[in-house]
């Protein structure tokens, strides 16, 4: 096998240089590991050596961690445990070499592979949108465990590494040298002498002075009471935003505190057992599964076999720029760098969305994400009117006006007379199928859904729609822009509520139901947030507007029948001018534009009260089971062209637990006849709407999985 390391000496510097063959990344793997340590023995003998650097000729890749691939065939706490002891020895083999190691960064710097360069004396970073460093261990259910909970407290102090740890940030390199990761940051094209000057002075004995973080911070962490003050209200922040159900973060917290307290050794034998422990576990495996599936679908172009080539979109058009419109816009702008031009009815409303594109802009400046000179030069790309003028040269446009079927038919029969032959044409529309929108155009070949939830620049789910006559380049075009939009992407059947709304719906419906039985709304969402779910589906409502989800269920009762009836609540709330948080009136009581609590008149209106004695055992069946029943019945039909999708859909597009790792892959955990006999109980006792479907039945019988191992 070739070599991914070379090794050569110049001036009494060693250059390692690391490049994986046929990969797409460095990463750590045992072949690597083991030529690691074979050319540090070499180094350390070696007289003529006084200094090393440590680079990667791999484009936009330094490293980006240990091979999360070898994590799958770990079979026992024990392998994990002797894996991780491996990481450990040759990241510390770099700390005590004897000779000073630059670390010179180009690209991602993640996980074993900044805890690589955190072991070498000192960091060159290359000022490049590629080069993010953080820790995200704990973003795949395990911790940071070739020494980064303990190197980079030390290095930047416990605040700081908490925040970045805790959350599994990866930061751009200017932010890492502004909190100090870094030492240096430079010009990519400077890195290498940069690196090289940095090793000749460390070889002569230059000791770099690091600057140390705000006072304030090191005040804290230098004391052992303020320690444990920064330690104690880190854990009640992590148990807060995980609910207890994310191990990784709290074990990273545990073996921070152990190193701190106890040095680093006892530090390090912490996280090899606790990684060992982690790296095992079901929430582990899910996590890790759903990074496979989220990297699969950014190279996935939409459909399979010999796909056409996606059309380049390097001018966007958005048609209706109001709440949903205005946002698509700007991050078209920020991730996808197209000119794009608005057009709404009139000035005031092409106003307001320009004003919401730029302040999601100025936004990113204020965060320090954008360069001033970037900001001018994106916010510059930004323009709108209420002519047509500017959409002729569209490559797509994005129609986000009211959501109402014969307004959409009219604009696009309007904005296909403007366009060029190549521009694809997309809705926004939540529920209408597009094949209605498409109707009386000239060419509906090209039109298709693209639906994105708000809040747009958060949320990372897009829903491309295709009906039967969508052409395959219109279809992989949408995929490919909004994959450039920064959004993982999942092509959905044309139906009723495609598949997130087709899953939410009968949530959304069962939550009102047990409002009108008497069950609390407190109740619910607690009830769902144990689950694992980051918001109760009453929050939910209020969040996505009153209106928007009785529209989505009127839609999906009228195409799909009974078992999707809304209750009568949801009308009555609206009849009342309550849209939930984007008029500050719902059933929670906003003040200042922030939640507060639940408002009473609430009950009046949807004419229920809640009832201490209704049981609430059956809440979490009945919501969650509703859901996992129509996921089966919408996959059956095709909505989604794989468990993988369907999964990927409902955690990045509802908020499913990740930890479960969908509805799909939970089925499977719960076991599907297991499931079956669930369903026929509350079918008994709640009625036909939860009667298992007859996919799920027959699978159940014939011991299949949705993913079959
Ligand atoms: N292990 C194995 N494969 C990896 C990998 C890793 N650490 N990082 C990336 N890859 C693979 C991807 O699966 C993908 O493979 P494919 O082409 O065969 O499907 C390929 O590299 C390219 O990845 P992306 O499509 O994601 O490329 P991007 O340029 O969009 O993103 C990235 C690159 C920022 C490096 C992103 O892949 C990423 O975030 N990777 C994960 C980083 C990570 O979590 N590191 C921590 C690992 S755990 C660890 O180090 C434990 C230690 O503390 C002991
Ligand atoms: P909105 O009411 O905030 O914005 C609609 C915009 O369309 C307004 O600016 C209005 O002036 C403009 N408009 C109306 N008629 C027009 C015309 N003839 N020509 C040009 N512009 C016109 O609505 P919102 O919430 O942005 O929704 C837009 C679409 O996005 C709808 O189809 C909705 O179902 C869908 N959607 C909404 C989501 C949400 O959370 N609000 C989520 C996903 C999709």
């Amino acid at each position: 096998m070739t070599a991914a390391l070379t090794a050569r000496v110049e001036r009494g510097i060693a250059w390692l240089e690391l490049d994986l063959p046929a990969e797409p990344v460095n990463k750590i793997t045992r072949g690597v590991r083991e030529e690691f340590e074979r050319v540090l023995d070499r180094l350390a003998s070696d007289p003529d050596v006084r200094a090393g650097i440590l680079i990667s000729r791999k484009a936009g890749s330094f490293i980006a961690g240990a091979d999360i691939d070898e994590f799958g065939g770990l079979a026992s706490r024990g392998e994990a445990h002797a894996l991780v002891r491996g990481g450990q020895v040759l990241v510390t083999r770099f700390a005590t070499l004897g000779k000073p190691m630059v670390a010179a960064i180009n690209g991602a710097c993640l996980g074993g592979g900044l805890e690589t360069a955190l072991a070498c004396t000192y960091r060159v970073a290359a000022d490049d949108p590629k080069t993010l460093i953080g820790l995200p261990e704990v973003q795949l259910g395990i911790l940071p465990a070739a020494g980064g909970c303990q190197r980079l407290p030390r290095l930047i102090g416990v605040r700081a590494a908490l925040d970045l740890i805790l959350a599994g940030k990866q930061v751009p390199a200017r932010r890492a040298h502004r909190i100090g990761i870094v030492d240096e940051l430079v010009h990519p094209a400077i890195l290498d002498r940069v690196a090289e000057e940095a090793a000749a002075r460390l070889a002569s004995g230059w000791q770099p002075k690091r600057r140390r973080a705000g006072l304030g911070d090191f005040a804290l962490d230098d004391n052992p009471l303020g320690r444990r003050l920064v330690f104690s209200s880190a854990r009640k922040q992590v148990l807060k935003k995980t609910g207890g159900h994310y191990p990784a973060p709290l074990a990273a917290l545990q073996a921070v505190e152990h190193g701190m307290k106890h040095g680093m050794e006892a530090g390090l034998d912490v996280e090899a057992s606790l990684f060992a422990e982690l790296a095992v576990s079901a929430v582990s495996r899910n996590l890790v599964r759903i990074f496979f599936a989220t990297t699969a679908l950014k190279k996935d172009p939409g459909l399979p076999g010999d796909t056409p080539a996606p059309h380049p979109v390097s001018n966007l058009g958005v048609v209706g720029v109001g709440f949903m419109g205005a946002s698509i816009g700007a991050v078209a702008v920020m991730k996808a760098q197209a000119d794009v031009r608005f057009k709404d009815r009139d000035v005031p409303s092409v106003g307001r969305g320009l004003a919401v594109a730029h302040r999601l802009l100025d936004e990113q400046r204020e965060r320090h994400r954008l360069t001033r000179f970037e900001h001018r030069r994106l916010s510059r790309l930004l323009s709108g009117g209420v002519g047509w003028d500017g959409l002729g040269r569209a490559d797509l446009v994005i129609e986000a006006v009211f959501e109402d079927l014969e307004l959409k038919q009219q604009v696009f029969a309007e904005l296909e007379a403007q366009v060029g032959e190549r521009c694809v044409l997309a809705s926004n529309t939540s529920t209408i199928p597009i094949a209605e929108i498409a109707q009386g155009l000239q060419r509906p070949d090209r039109m298709l859904g693209m639906h994105f939830f708000s809040p747009v620049e958060k949320m990372p789910l897009l829903e491309v729609i295709v009906s039967e006559g969508t052409a395959p380049w219109a279809t992989v075009t949408a995929a490919a822009f909004g994959r450039k939009m920064g959004k993982t992407v999942i092509v959905v059947r044309d139906s009723p509520g495609f598949w997130v709304n087709r899953l939410l719906a009968p949530y959304l419906n069962e939550a009102g139901r047990l409002l009108q039985e008497g069950v609390a709304v407190e109740t619910i969402d607690k009830t769902m947030v144990k689950f694992g779910f980051p918001v109760g589906p009453i929050t939910l409502i209020d969040e996505v507007g009153l209106d928007v989800a009785l529209n989505a269920s009127k839609v999906l009762h009228a195409a799909l029948g009974d078992r999707l009836q809304p209750t009568g609540g949801l009308q009555r709330m609206l009849e009342d001018g309550r849209f939930g948080r984007k008029n500050q009136r719902g059933f929670f009581r906003y003040e200042g534009g922030k939640r507060r609590d639940v408002d009473m008149a609430a009950y009046e209106i949807i004419g229920a009260h809640p009832d201490p004695q209704v049981p609430r055992d059956d809440v979490q069946p009945r919501l969650v089971y509703i859901m996992l029943n129509e996921a089966v019945r919408a996959l059956h039909e095709g909505i989604v062209r794989n468990t993988r999708d369907g999964d990927i859909g409902a955690v990045f597009g509802i908020g499913f637990p990740a930890f479960r790792g969908g509805p799909l892959r939970y089925l499977d955990e719960v076991g599907l006849p297991q499931a079956v006999a669930t369903l026929e109980t509350l079918a008994q006792q709640y009625g036909d709407r939860f009667a298992p479907c007859e996919r799920l039945v027959s699978m159940a019988r014939t011991g299949e999985a949705f993913h079959p191992q």
